[in-house]
């Protein structure tokens, strides 16, 4: 299988790289030029392809002849530069390439998700900071999901709860909406989240669908097992 990595070199995008390897596919990463050295790691093991990731012209080069795309959302700037990268993958991956993109518990595919008052604040207060002071645009994010949400390419969007680093705890658990039980702790580890982009290329059952994820370690992950 033929992979590309687009935000390679950021920690989910080396991580997500670094799984894929590890399951012999062959990987194609775009990061921005001024990122490429933080991808020396894999020399010699992917093509790396500099280029900002809503370069319409680079994404088509690197998806080409892939059968999977993976796809690191972020709303940095204020010049749309998540749904660019959106909706530059959705135009120029190969017809039936599977296409796994990134983002937070705040984006919502039918609005049943329900938050807590914690999370609405950090998207309402940091989010708007974050724009004022143009570096981030949360809404943007938001545009880029709708256009994968209402795309008819065989897409998944994996939402990650809040983040930690550390080894490995295995698969994180996924439930369709934030507010169940099962995600209560909110806690995933980094590579753990990749590990779930990455076997999701894979995973039929997840074509279509808006998986919000937790670690499988996690007392919430653990309590809904053992009720099961
Ligand atoms: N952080 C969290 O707590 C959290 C929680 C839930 C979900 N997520 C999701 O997880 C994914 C990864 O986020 P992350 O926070 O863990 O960060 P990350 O993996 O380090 O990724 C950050 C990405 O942003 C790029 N970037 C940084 N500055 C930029 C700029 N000025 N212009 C354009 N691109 C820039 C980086 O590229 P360079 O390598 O070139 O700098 C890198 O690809 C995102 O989809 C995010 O929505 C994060």
């Amino acid at each position: 299988m033929r992979v590309c990595v687009v935000g390679a070199s950021g920690k989910l995008g080396q991580y997500m790289v670094q799984h894929a390897l590890d399951r012999g596919y062959e990987v194609v990463g775009v990061c921005r030029p001024e990122s490429v050295g933080k991808l020396d790691a894999f020399k010699g093991r992917i093509t790396a392809i500099p280029g900002a990731t809503d370069d319409r012209g680079v994404i088509k080069r690197a998806v080409a002849g892939c059968d999977g795309v993976l796809v690191v959302l972020v709303p940095r700037g204020v010049h749309g530069y998540a749904s660019g990268t959106a909706q530059a993958v959705l135009d120029h991956a190969g017809p039936g390439a599977r296409l796994v993109f990134s983002c937070g518990w705040q984006i919502t595919r039918d609005g049943q998700d329900v938050y807590s008052l914690r999370l609405k604040m950090l998207v309402k207060i940091g989010g708007g900071l974050a724009r004022l002071a143009r570096v981030a645009d949360l809404d943007d994010q938001v545009e880029a999901c709708r256009r994968v949400f209402a795309s008819d390419t065989r897409w998944t969007v994996v939402r990650g709860s809040d983040l930690e680093e550390g080894e490995s705890q295995g698969l994180p658990v996924w439930s369709r909406h934030v507010g169940d039980p099962i995600l209560k702790s909110n806690i995933t580890r980094r590579v753990d989240f990749a590990l779930f982009m990455v076997q999701a290329l894979e995973n039929d059952e997840l074509v279509h669908e808006a998986p919000a994820i937790v670690g499988c370690q996690t007392p919430s992950a653990l309590a809904h097992a053992a009720g099961e």
